[in-house]
């Protein structure tokens, strides 16, 4: 029977381009299952969609000389951009500055309230009066308290790494003005996570067994041990969603508050354009449904902590849902950091891989393949250009890049351009077709269990078993000394291949199209991706949407049919220089 599987993906901030680090922490796992499980016949909804709102985006504005609307927009575009070209498959990635992520949060910010989820208080914060407003921590600057450091920021010392209370800045002033400020009341909404604590503590401690063990033990630690306590939800600032209140729309929902019930808006923004506006129900109501979370470590709190409490303590969000509540994260799967060449990947010092560039000049499967079999799924991995261009010659072109291009190569031209017809074969041929058979189960297994890594070296195995196959049979041999023998085993390597065509897919999806053609398919494997404009006047805004009612694949052997009329080959991949890696390290530092 086929299931319901929500691929909900980290949310990237509209402040900076995306990085190799990112792509691999959660973009590229999250479209390699929703690949996987559409071929198993499963119904997937992929969304996600630009978090657009908060200081990290008018800090940026201020910094470009910019609105924060323009950066914002700036951003997403080349957000799409790029998942276009790398073929990350949302069947929606939006944004949270939509009308409807702003009904849909301002709508859970009153259930909350209804259902007694929230509560005011009043706290001290810098104010300027010059400039006649409430300054966010990320805009004050003083000393710090802890070590002295003169330039430390409300939030955070970059002299000591501490996260710092505003309040207690030594000497503090704007950002902006250089000016002086007072410390002044303002009241603010906070989500009362002490009362939710029963329900977030009774959902951690159910079956867990399917959590990375990093993810439940740290979510349970600030559950039972560091323990609950409110949070405020609201800031004064005006980019962003305002609070829905008479009296309160100077100020704006907290952007992480917000982002989050980017998940179910985008779901129902997902739904409507389908035309069918309850859709949604299928992912966030049954409760056979499942969920899946594609984030970073750092991300890990708020979904499994905060987002849970969220929805917990909003039951159902709509009067004409179902009688059911919303359902709950089923897993977390966070993904450890990425480095560059042994240092933190960061923008301001150029020390970054920037996915668009790596793209263009190397093409997406060569990007996909590398950042899967290095992926940081248990602990920080580093991306190094050396590794990169080996793993591309040795592995992927070694091992199935050459192993299609002999194989399809050799029976275009010696047989016909078709696939041979070799009448029964003889077990060492059944040997190899049944291992690539259990090879589905196999790789299937770990993709289902979110080990891309794994999943991968278990295709590259099966890949080198047909390799091993061919060194044995030597059908370019016996194509004189015994044509009967070369066609079966020419036949036997393309079946193989035909079905490993289906393994690679989630990870490698451009060149296994490509084989596909070349085997004589028509149609595609996957459906197509589009970007388009939603929304009216004031509120349209771009997405990028992905269809696969035209993808014929399966996740099973492909009955690859005798005779069948091959198109002309190409090579799926290439060697890479060597001088690609001092090109390549030229490029980063100041
Ligand atoms: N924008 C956040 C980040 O880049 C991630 C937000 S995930 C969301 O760290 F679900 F909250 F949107
Ligand atoms: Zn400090």
């Amino acid at each position: 029977m086929s299931k319901s599987i929500l691929v909900a993906v980290a949310w990237p901030y509209a402040n900076a381009e995306i990085h190799v680090g990112n792509i691999t922490g959660a973009y590229l796992p999250a479209d390699i299952f929703a690949r996987y499980h559409r071929l198993c016949g499963n119904h997937v909804l992929m969304v996600s969609g630009s978090d657009a709102h908060g200081t990290p985006i008018t800090v940026r504005a201020d910094a470009e000389g910019k609105t924060a609307n323009e950066v914002y927009k700036n951003y997403h575009n080349g957000f799409l951009n790029l998942f276009m070209q790398l073929g990350i498959t949302y069947d929606l990635f939006t944004t949270t500055h939509s009308e409807n992520h702003f009904k849909v949060s301002q709508t859970i910010f009153k259930r909350l309230l209804e259902n007694g989820y929230l509560y005011k208080e009043t706290e001290k914060q810098w104010y300027s009066p010059d400039e006649n407003r409430f300054l966010p921590d990320r805009y004050v600057e003083g000393t710090c308290y802890i070590c002295g450091y003169e330039s430390a920021r409300g939030d955070q010392c970059d002299g000591c790494g501490s996260i710092l209370d505003g309040k207690k800045l030594v000497g503090p002033r704007s950002r902006i003005g250089n000016v002086f400020l007072e410390l002044r009341d303002t009241e603010h909404f906070f989500l009362d996570l002490a009362k939710l604590a029963p329900q977030i503590s009774e959902y951690l401690a159910k079956d867990k067994s399917h959590w990375r063990s990093n993810v439940i033990k740290s979510s349970r630690y600030t559950v039972d041990e560091i323990g609950l306590h409110g949070r405020a939800i609201t800031r004064d600032l005006d980019w962003g969603i305002p609070v829905p209140l008479s009296e309160w729309d100077d100020k704006c929902l907290y952007v992480w508050f917000e982002a989050v019930i980017g998940y179910l808006s985008a779901s129902i923004e997902w739904a409507s354009n389908e035309g069918h506006p309850s859709l949604w129900h299928n992912w966030w109501y049954k409760s056979e449904a499942l969920s899946y979370y594609f984030i970073g470590k750092d991300n890990i709190p708020f979904h499994a902590v905060i987002w849970p409490a969220e929805l917990a303590g909003v039951g159902r969000i709509f009067p004409q849902d179902p009688e059911s509540s919303l359902n709950m994260p089923y897993d977390v799967s966070a993904n450890e950091f990425m480095n560059l060449e042994g240092q933190k990947i960061s923008g301001s010092r150029n020390w970054a891989v920037w996915g668009l560039d790596v793209v263009e000049r190397y093409g997406p499967d060569p990007v996909r393949y590398y950042l899967t079999i290095n992926m940081p799924e248990t602990k920080d991995t580093d991306w190094s250009w050396a590794e990169f261009q080996q793993r591309n010659n040795d592995q992927l072109v070694a091992t199935w890049g050459n192993l299609v291009n002999r194989v399809s190569s050799f029976s275009y031209k010696n047989f016909d351009n078709r696939v041979p017809e070799p009448g029964d074969l003889s077990p060492p041929d059944y040997e190899l077709l049944d291992v690539i058979k259990s090879g589905f189960d196999d790789v299937g297994d770990l993709l289902g269990t979110t080990k891309m890594r794994a999943a991968l070296q278990e295709a590259l195995k099966l890949a080198g078993e047909v390799n091993k196959y061919l060194d044995k049979q030597e059908p370019w041999f016996a194509i004189k000394s015994d044509p009967d023998k070369a066609s079966r085993s020419i036949y036997t390597a393309l079946k193989a291949i035909d079905s490993l065509k289906i393994i690679f897919s989630p990870f490698l999806p451009f060149s296994s199209e490509k084989l596909h053609k070349y085997l004589g398919y028509e149609g595609t494997l996957f459906g197509k991706q589009s970007t388009r404009i939603v929304g009216k006047e004031s509120w349209s805004h771009t997405v990028l949407e992905y269809s696969n009612k035209t993808a014929v694949g399966a996740w099973e052997p492909s009955e690859l049919p005798q005779g069948q009329l091959l198109r002309k080959p190409f090579p799926l991949f290439h060697k890479l220089d060597k001088d690609i890696v001092s090109e390549e390290m030229e490029r980063l530092g100041d």
